[in-house]
């Protein structure tokens, strides 16, 4: 049954977002799909912002959670130790860590993935006992005061109330100053006892910048700021919130450079099923926090637990990467044969199921992805912008979509982008 928006438009903080762009009541959701009251399916290009990899109400995950709750299993306790996190941690051992020859410590942080940047962020500080990071140009990594300083759009930063700071900004490697050498600019700020800039505890980054526009870091520029890292004793912290969980073909999204950063964090996806659960990997020399250092209530959401190691069970049972890969492929050969020839001034960045778009540099670009995912919407299908300008359509759907369900969303952009473009 379709009902009134007024409730929400009336009781609501006009903080809220998303619903602005797809203003309707959603109702249900299933697979690549989710329905308003009236019965109307959207294809969902979105994905929870990368929370729902795995598809809505994926039926392997939702047996398992169903299962824990009929038997009255444990729901809430903190960050005790239960069985459900138990059988987590050995089951991401087990399929994620140890093939890939990683070894972290894993802590549970509060539920959101601002809380796992946050706590990094301490540790990195309280490891180097310095307070000054790097964090890259375009770069976003939450919205609380600490990961908000390392966040750059100037829309999130102006709701801050206070000074923003012990943040240095540096190019990243692709994008915006295509004649500067960042990692070059970066190691010269380090050693210039003139530079003005103190030495900083950490290097925060993201291997694709979502947020800001699906810019990919090249394999070569990973390497080497690793390197950089380590050369100037400096932690190298990779937020995969968005990116890792296999969204760029590997199960962590820096697989693809060998890299091994000094902490982790993972959230969104790796609760699996839509549920709030974030964590933070860590080296084990790195942990040296004193027991109830970073705490919160909400660590460790059991029913999480229990989705996220069935998730990561349907990832590799279903060989998700490889999946991924090859869908990635699809959306890549689509755009440029048909996408492409609508306007030389359309460009497209992205690997995996992460695809940018660009319209940025035809006049009034972020208008026109603007118009785009609004007809896209009207089309019932749900799509979001991002980037310098929102100038950026964001291609992120669900990782189990059918190559079918691809193909269409991929026909809605390109009817859409022609209506638009009035091609
Ligand atoms: C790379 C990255 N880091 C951190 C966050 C913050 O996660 P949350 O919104 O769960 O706090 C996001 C959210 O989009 C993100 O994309």
């Amino acid at each position: 049954m379709s009902m009134n928006k007024s409730i929400f438009e009336e009781n609501e903080s006009s903080v809220r977002s998303y619903c602005r762009k797809y203003p309707v009541v959603f109702e249900k959701a299933k697979g690549s799909y989710i329905y308003d009251g009236d019965g109307n399916a959207y294809l969902d290009f979105l994905a929870g912002c990368g929370a729902l990899n795995y598809g809505h109400n994926n039926d392997e995950i939702k047996g398992a959670v169903i299962d824990y709750l009929m038997n009255d299993n444990i729901t809430h306790a903190m960050d005790m130790y239960t069985e459900a996190k138990a059988e987590f941690i050995d089951t991401f051992k087990k399929d994620i860590l140890e093939p890939r020859g990683l070894e972290y410590r894993i802590m549970f942080c509060g539920s959101t993935g601002t809380n796992a940047v946050e706590a990094a962020l301490k540790l990195c500080r309280k490891n180097k006992k310095r307070s000054n990071i790097i964090a890259f140009m375009g770069a976003f990594h939450g919205m609380t005061l600490g990961s908000l300083a390392l966040t750059t759009d100037r829309v999130s930063r102006d709701g801050a109330g206070v000074s923003l700071d012990n943040v240095t900004f540096v190019p990243y490697e692709t994008g915006f100053h295509t004649k500067l050498d960042s990692l070059d600019y970066l190691e010269t700020i380090i050693s210039d006892d003139h530079s003005g800039v103190e030495k900083p505890a950490a290097v925060f980054l993201e291997t694709v910048q979502a947020e800001g526009g699906i810019n990919v870091a090249s394999v070569e520029w990973l390497k080497k700021l690793e390197k950089l890292c380590h050369d100037n004793d400096i932690l190298l912290v990779v937020d995969d919130i968005q990116v890792g969980c296999s969204r760029t073909g590997t199960f962590f999204s820096f697989e693809r450079a060998g890299i091994k950063p000094d902490m982790v964090t993972l959230s969104k996806s790796i609760g699996g099923y839509g549920f709030p659960m974030s964590l933070l990997l860590i080296k084990d020399e790195l942990d040296i926090w004193k027991p109830a250092e970073h705490n919160g209530t909400f660590r460790g959401n059991q029913v999480a637990f229990v989705a996220a190691k069935k998730a990561i069970e349907f990832n590799v049972k279903h060989d998700l990467n490889a999946a991924v890969t090859k869908k990635g492929e699809i959306v890549k050969e689509f755009v440029e044969k048909n996408i492409f020839p609508l306007d030389d001034k359309i460009s497209l960045r992205g690997l995996g199921l992460i695809w940018g778009i660009d319209f940025g540099k035809l006049e009034n670009g972020g208008e026109i992805a603007h118009k785009i995912a609004d007809k896209c919407f009207e089309e019932k299908m749900i799509i979001e912008r991002a980037g310098r300008g929102d100038s950026v359509l964001k291609i992120l759907p669900p990782l189990t979509i059918s190559e079918e369900e691809l193909k269409k969303g991929l026909e809605i952009i390109l009817k859409c982008t022609k209506e638009v473009l009035g091609k």
